[in-house]
């Protein structure tokens, strides 16, 4: 394995990349940010994302590519599209991406990305048992670990808790639409952890996104019987995830 990839999160409403050191999972030189495109259209990201890595000072052109991406995603193929266009589902986002960078792309989905950086380099490393790493930002994201192995595509943001798909309600998106204090949020975030505890008994519940920077502001209110706690990589870990799941697109 090449002990350098490039990783890059697109989100709903920045894309992120670095260089990653794959054997120390950090990041290597320094982070380029863009905002997504309004509209999040496929060809318009595939643009940004190709002169994101023009700009990153350490990428060389045969590094592989890994890109996390806020959807269900199935061999490099999008199949859903909840804070971007519809025009991702079904589209082939490993052909798309790979021809606009003309180097081989491999894209998962965001949360499974984050999970994966969590497990083998931060606050999951050497857990076992049922690990859940959610991420909370523009939606929620989730992704399911059984004794380290991924159980791709779990999409626990959009668990129905009161008649609505509470991603609308508890992201952090939420929080700073309805400008909600942490305490409100909190009770938002209880009701949701509550009911992925009820649902999954887990050993270990991880949360991230850009807001884990603060998560002394709200993980202290939360009460539940599995540990709860920051994610290590903090809004890097979609990065990290995605660069360790680079590899040449399976098609
Ligand atoms: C999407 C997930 C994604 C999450 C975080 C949700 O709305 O359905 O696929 O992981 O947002 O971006």
């Amino acid at each position: 394995m090449s002990k350098k990839a490039i990783g890059i999160d697109i989100g709903g409403t920045g894309i992120k990349g670095a260089v990653v050191n794959l054997k120390t999972g950090s990041l290597i030189g320094e982070r380029v940010r863009y905002e997504t495109p309004a509209g999040g259209k496929p060809q318009d990201i595939a643009n940004v994302v190709a002169q994101l890595v023009l700009e990153l000072p350490d990428a060389k052109q045969d590094m592989l590519v890994g890109i996390c991406f806020p959807a269900i995603t199935r061999n490099g193929v999008t199949m859903s599209a909840a804070n971007v266009s519809k025009d991702w589902i079904g589209l082939d986002a490993d052909e798309l991406f790979t021809s606009s960078l003309g180097r081989p792309v491999h894209v998962i989905n965001d949360a499974d990305a984050a999970g994966v950086a969590e497990i083998k380099f931060g606050a999951a490393k050497d857990v076992d048992g049922l690990v859940i790493m959610t991420t909370l930002g523009t939606g929620i994201g989730s992704s399911l670990f059984i004794n380290g192995k991924l159980v791709p595509n779990a999409e626990l943001g959009h668990l129905e808790i009161e008649g609505v798909d509470y991603e609308s309600k508890a992201s952090f998106a939420a929080k700073e639409r309805e400008n909600l204090s942490w305490q409100q949020w909190a009770e938002r975030l209880q009701k949701y952890y509550s009911t992925l505890e009820r649902l999954f008994t887990p050993d270990l519940i991880i949360v991230g996104g850009g807001v884990s920077k603060q998560h002394e502001e709200f993980l202290p209110l939360l009460k539940l019987n599995a540990p709860i706690v920051p994610a290590a990589k903090r809004n890097n870990a979609g990065i990290l995830g995605a660069a360790a799941l680079a590899k040449k697109a399976s098609k």
